[in-house]
């Protein structure tokens, strides 16, 4: 995730920039760079790779200067480089943009400005920015901003600097964190407190749609029409421990509470209105309100057609979540779907050719397993899919086509917010195909389009009450075998759950299809085991209910996860937890998160090192 930095005093800026992107580092990296104005013009240095190179590139040019602006680049759009990397200018080097987050309509704006006759340097959304900047200014910096705030979409923190008005800078937001740090005689800005917790521990935490101009004895914060907010300072009391993890115990409990907005990004710009047009031949768009869209896919829409046979392959959490793909696949494209383990795949000589898809799907991108299964069908002719967390990783630059969750840089080893997001991306995929095979009917696209985009919303309900998750956590965290159990999507979810809990609580778990416990699992259920039943899938739900049954009557204690509005589950098991209502196909994403919380608040109950559990790593390089 990007991080983003902002001086503004009677101190050089360069060293504060320059430490502050330091702090952010936890954040994950590809790309940094500063901008500061010297005096006359607005000095810029930026650079691929870590903070130390941009670091040796300044050790003898460390410009002079009091105000500037510093960013840490996590890609989006367009690959890690030394011109994709921040800030960005206008034309003439006027004005200067960092930015996190992603310019949806970046592509409309830059062909407009390019018929303008604005030149681009570099490929990324962001670069539109100070264009448009540069195109709306006449005088007044402000007025400009709000100008450009009034043509873009998408997520964004933005800082903004002016070679002509070098006394202040200027942030804006939306759906990204920003911070004003306030100091004497000078002001700070930062995507999050750890940058600034040794200069000031008074801030602004800046709400969506809020404008800061800073200057550096002032900070005056607006709304987009310039209506002054009368907002209160916030006093921060953590450590810069605590602050990196934004005030949470662990990583891994951010990240869980992350998944709302990392599935809103991951879904931002493949959800597209479609307007009736006179001279579309297509009925089922010109039907249709909606409809999902995947302008990076650069294959022929003919091409899902073509093939015949489709594989997903995938190591841990990810492998997990290549269940779920194929059943969504296959519900809603109606193709047949193998998924592999990669370690396996390439040991079995699998059935390939030039109709084959393989699909990869890796939150690191790097893991040697799934790389190396890649190469492998990739010489056997196959199409390779790379379904990747990180821009420009090996998995990313070897597949023939790409498509990234925006999770953001995942830092606890026990995958979350990676596996949803991977949930959402193969969920729209289906749907893709199944538009381009006309496998769905209109009224059931538009609903299931319908329902995704409540997913969010839904997971944060989730999330807000997590008391009964803790207690069953505390109460139960130290037997040494629990079973998960469900059946059809519920069993995929289970195999998650079991994993979580196994990875960092260290309690022998096991996930078994409800309907497969009785040919031997059943044997191990005794008095006080506890059992973790999904069931939330409606053609099977009768049946869940069997096999719930015979758990219980083994007298093991059954937590059930169950969505409201079921009064049945809870008259057969001891406790049940619910999560809001959805699509069955759907409700995986809701699903998994009271498991991860299970795992964590287990982990926390037995003392473990959540974030750093012994003998796993979070990315594993090595067969
Ligand atoms: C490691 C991690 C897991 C992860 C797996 C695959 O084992 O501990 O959390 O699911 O690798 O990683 P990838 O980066 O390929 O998704």
């Amino acid at each position: 995730m990007c991080g983003i930095v902002g001086y503004i005093g009677d101190k050089f800026a360069a060293p504060f920039l320059l430490d502050g992107l330091t702090k952010l580092e936890y954040r994950g990296y590809d790309s940094a760079g500063i901008a500061v104005f010297d005096g006359k013009e607005i000095f810029i240095e930026k650079t691929v790779g870590r903070l130390d190179a941009l670091k040796d590139k300044l050790k003898n040019n460390l410009p002079n200067g009091s105000i500037g602006i510093g960013h840490t680049r996590w890609a989006t759009h367009g690959r890690p480089s030394d011109r994709n990397a921040h800030p960005h200018t206008d034309c003439h080097g006027d004005f200067v943009v960092v930015h996190n987050g992603i310019i949806e309509n970046y592509m409309s704006l830059k062909e407009e400005l390019i018929a303008k006759g604005h030149v681009f340097k570099s490929e990324t959304d962001t670069e539109v920015v100070p264009h448009l900047v540069e195109e709306y200014y006449q005088g007044n910096f402000i007025a400009a901003v709000r100008e450009v705030l009034k043509r873009i979409e998408g997520s964004y923190s933005l800082v903004f600097m002016s070679k002509a008005n070098h006394d202040e800078l200027i942030c804006a937001k939306q759906d990204n964190p920003l911070v004003v740090g306030i100091g004497e005689g000078e002001n700070f800005i930062a995507s999050d407190i750890p940058a600034i917790i040794n200069r000031t521990r008074s801030t602004y935490i800046l709400n969506d749609g809020e404008i800061a101009i800073i200057k550096k004895d002032s900070v005056t914060i607006t709304d987009r029409n310039g209506k002054v907010i009368d907002k209160k300072i916030f006093h921060v009391s953590w450590n810069a421990e605590a602050a990196e993890k934004g005030g949470y115990e662990h990583f891994m409990l951010k990240e869980i509470n992350e998944q709302p907005k990392a599935i809103k990004d991951t879904m931002r710009g493949f959800i597209k209105q479609i307007r009736p047009a006179k001279n579309n031949n297509d009925e089922r768009i010109a039907q249709d309100g909606s409809q999902i869209i995947f302008p990076e896919l650069k294959w022929d829409p003919a091409f899902f057609n073509n093939i015949n046979k489709i594989y997903i392959v995938a190591c841990g959490t990810a492998y997990h979540a290549g269940l779920v793909g194929k059943f969504y696949i296959e519900k809603l494209a109606r193709m047949l779907v193998e998924v592999d383990l990669a370690s396996e795949f390439r040991y079995r000589d699998p059935i390939i050719d030039d109709k084959t898809l393989t699909i990869f799907i890796s939150q690191s991108g790097e893991t040697s397993d799934t790389l190396a299964a890649m190469k492998e069908s990739k010489q056997r002719g196959a199409k390779t899919l790379a379904i990747t967390n990180v821009i420009g990783s090996s998995l990313a630059r070897e597949a023939d086509q790409v498509l990234y969750t925006i999770a953001g840089p995942e830092i606890a080893v026990a995958s979350t917010k990676a596996y949803t997001t991977q949930l959402i991306l193969m969920f729209m995929l289906a749907l893709y195909m199944s538009q381009l095979r006309n496998t769905l009917s209109t009224e059931r696209t538009r609903e299931l389009i319908s329902l995704l985009k409540k997913i969010p919303s839904q997971i944060s309900e989730t999330l807000s009450d997590v008391e009964p998750i803790k207690t069953f956590a505390q109460r139960y965290g130290f037997n040494e075998h629990v079973f998960y159990i469900g059946r059809s999507l519920d069993y995929d979810v289970a195999l998650e759950g079991a994993l979580k809990l196994k990875e960092i609580s260290y309690i022998h778990a096991e996930a078994y299809a409800a309907g497969e416990l009785k040919h031997g699992t059943l044997a191990l259920i005794i008095e006080g085991v506890p059992v973790i039943a999904l069931a939330t899938q409606k053609s099977v739900y009768d049946k869940t209910i069997s096999n719930i049954k015979e758990v219980k009557a083994r007298d093991a204690v059954v937590i059930g996860i169950a969505a409201e509005g079921d009064t049945e589950l809870e008259k057969y098991i001891d406790h049940v937890i619910y999560v809001p209502n959805t699509d069955e196909l759907l409700i995986p994403l809701l699903t998994v998160v009271p498991l991860q919380l299970l795992a964590y608040y287990a982990a926390i109950t037995r003392g473990c090192d959540v974030d750093k559990p012994r003998n796993l790593a979070k990315s594993v390089t090595v067969e």
